[in-house]
């Protein structure tokens, strides 16, 4: 099973970034993490950052039919990109949508995620397990 899991922009700041909020993490050590749950389960992981809207979008065009599942966490772009929406819609695999926070319980203007009607699960407010659960979440709906 092959999963890619795509990271928006600043996430790369993750460890000084407001820790408060995202933890003291750096994206590393969460790609560490995901790499060492999926190899335990004998599924690759192709974990990616970009602080580019348009990077992401290529990314996501090459890497269409690539994937048993994606999980995007897709940061701010999360909650103004039609542009990522539109190029995740492509896709029929599942998508799971992560983040480290809860934006819905954060600022008026988180609380609108373009990738959310896409997603075939929300994983919010968990940190970096978020990811792990993910993982576990695309198997399952692989595997019914
Ligand atoms: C985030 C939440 C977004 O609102 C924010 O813009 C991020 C990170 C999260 O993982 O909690 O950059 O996606």
């Amino acid at each position: 099973m092959n999963i890619l899991i795509i990271n928006g922009p600043n996430l790369n700041m993750l460890g000084r970034r407001e820790p408060e909020i995202y933890g003291s993490e750096t994206l590393q050590d969460i790609e560490a993490k995901c790499n060492q749950h999926a190899g335990s389960k004998e599924i690759n992981i192709d974990f990616f950052q970009s602080n580019y809207e348009g990077v992401i979008i290529e990314r996501l065009q090459t890497a269409l039919d690539q994937y048993d599942g994606i999980i995007a966490n897709m940061a701010a772009y999360t909650h103004t990109s039609i542009a990522i929406h539109d190029a995740l819609k492509m896709y029929s695999c599942p998508i799971i949508e992560v983040h480290l926070s809860d934006p819905k319980t954060r600022e008026d203007f988180r609380h609108i995620s373009y990738i959310e009607p896409l997603a075939a699960c929300v994983i919010a407010g968990q940190g970096s397990d978020g990811y792990l659960q993910a993982i576990d979440k695309i198997e399952e709906i692989i595997n019914k």
